[in-house]
């Protein structure tokens, strides 16, 4: 009677460690497939602005009256704001640039809504992408 008991619990013991086993080498490469998969990076959406040739100098007398000083830092400008990301800091690309000021995003104003026009809008972006260092 004993005897059959541990037989029975060996085969079980058996029986769980193949199929432990054989589960195993199933399901493992499922989740190596999921670590493995990088987000894309979000372009940010072409405004009309961006598809327009923006002038610095303009862009630097808007960039003094419109209220950008206010929030942001830019050497070039000898503006100190700590309100949104230091500029001189994050170089933003044209196109960010262009589509920030058009939209706007979290704390900062779309600018469009406040008035300025795609080309005010294409000046002001191509005079912080050139005081950062680069190609409106
Ligand atoms: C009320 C404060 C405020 C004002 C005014 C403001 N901004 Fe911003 N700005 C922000 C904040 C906050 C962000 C970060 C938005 C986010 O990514 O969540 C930002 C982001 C940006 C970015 C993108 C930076 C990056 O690398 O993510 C640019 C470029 C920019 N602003 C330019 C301007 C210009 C040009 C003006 C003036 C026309 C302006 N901002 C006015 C607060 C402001």
């Amino acid at each position: 009677m004993r005897r059959t008991i541990l037989t029975a619990l060996t085969c079980f013991a058996a029986v769980a460690i193949v199929a432990g086993c054989g589960s195993q080498g199933v399901t493992s490469p499922a989740p190596r497939t999921i670590i493995g998969s990088v987000p894309k990076p979000t372009l940010e959406p072409a405004t009309a602005a961006f598809k327009l040739k923006g002038d610095p100098v303009a862009g630097k007398a808007l960039f003094l009256k419109s209220g950008c000083t206010g929030c942001h830092t830019l050497a070039d400008a000898h503006a100190t704001g700590t309100v949104g990301p230091n500029l001189d800091q994050a170089k933003p690309d044209y196109r960010l640039a262009t589509a920030r000021v058009t939209l706007g995003k979290g704390a900062m104003p779309s600018f469009k809504s406040q008035g300025l026009s795609d080309q005010q809008i294409a000046d002001v972006a191509s005079y912080v992408v050139k005081a950062t260092g680069g190609q409106p």
